[in-house]
């Protein structure tokens, strides 16, 4: 089956890709003629990846599905969480920049620890929202882990060079995509979708 997947970020696109079987393809924003930015402006991660995927579901009249992603810290009380994406832009004045974002989560946790508060355990969640002949299914990813104090490795996207994941001593940014796609909330949130297609005999 041909699906679109709602969004413009290209790792998420590698990584969503390489976890399909071939029998699924994704169809692009490009290619269905969708140029505009689409509105993320919901307070949350569920509600945002739905208004991803209803907005495009219902302007350019295609099956979908969106991912929203955030980055949940226990220290920071959850941020930066919904607001991933836009951290560091008002503290730093930046726009949508993964390098100010992993810094302010830093400087913000150097100052929990200086209060004595230690605790660097944080998780990616994904939530994956499918809209299917207008009827709308949510699958979750978690990965649980924890936030290092510099940021290692070149590969993957956004905070991946700070977040080790639990059981390993490597960040994702330290992985291949294959050795990511093995564990990651997407990877995980795109097996949910799998199997969702799967059973509808979708695929
Ligand atoms: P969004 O889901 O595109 O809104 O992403 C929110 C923020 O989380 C952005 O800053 C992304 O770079 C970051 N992000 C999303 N997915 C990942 C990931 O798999 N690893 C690291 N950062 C991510």
């Amino acid at each position: 089956m041909k699906i679109c997947f709602a969004t413009n970020n290209s790792k998420k696109i590698e990584e969503v890709t390489a976890a399909l079987p071939p029998t699924i393809q994704l169809v692009s924003l490009k290619e269905i003629n969708c140029t505009e930015e689409i509105p993320e402006t919901t307070p949350t991660i569920e509600g945002n990846s739905e208004q991803k995927a209803m907005y495009v579901y219902q302007n350019y009249n295609t099956n979908c599905f969106a991912d929203d992603t955030g980055l949940e810290i226990e220290a920071l009380n959850g941020e930066p969480g919904v607001s991933s994406a836009m951290y560091a832009d008002e503290m730093m004045g930046s726009y949508r920049d993964s390098t100010a974002n992993m810094s302010l989560v830093l400087q913000n946790l150097n100052k929990q620890a200086q209060k004595g508060n230690s605790n660097r355990n944080a998780q990616f969640k994904t939530v994956f929202t499918l809209v299917l002949d207008g009827q709308k299914h949510q699958f979750e990813g978690i990965i649980k882990g924890k936030i290092i104090d510099v940021p290692l490795g070149k590969d993957g996207f956004g905070y991946d060079p700070i977040f080790v994941p639990n059981g390993y001593d490597k960040t994702f940014a330290q992985m291949s995509l294959s050795e990511k796609n093995k564990i990651s909330h997407r990877a995980i949130a795109t097996k949910k979708l799998i199997d969702f297609l799967n059973k509808l005999n979708k695929v």
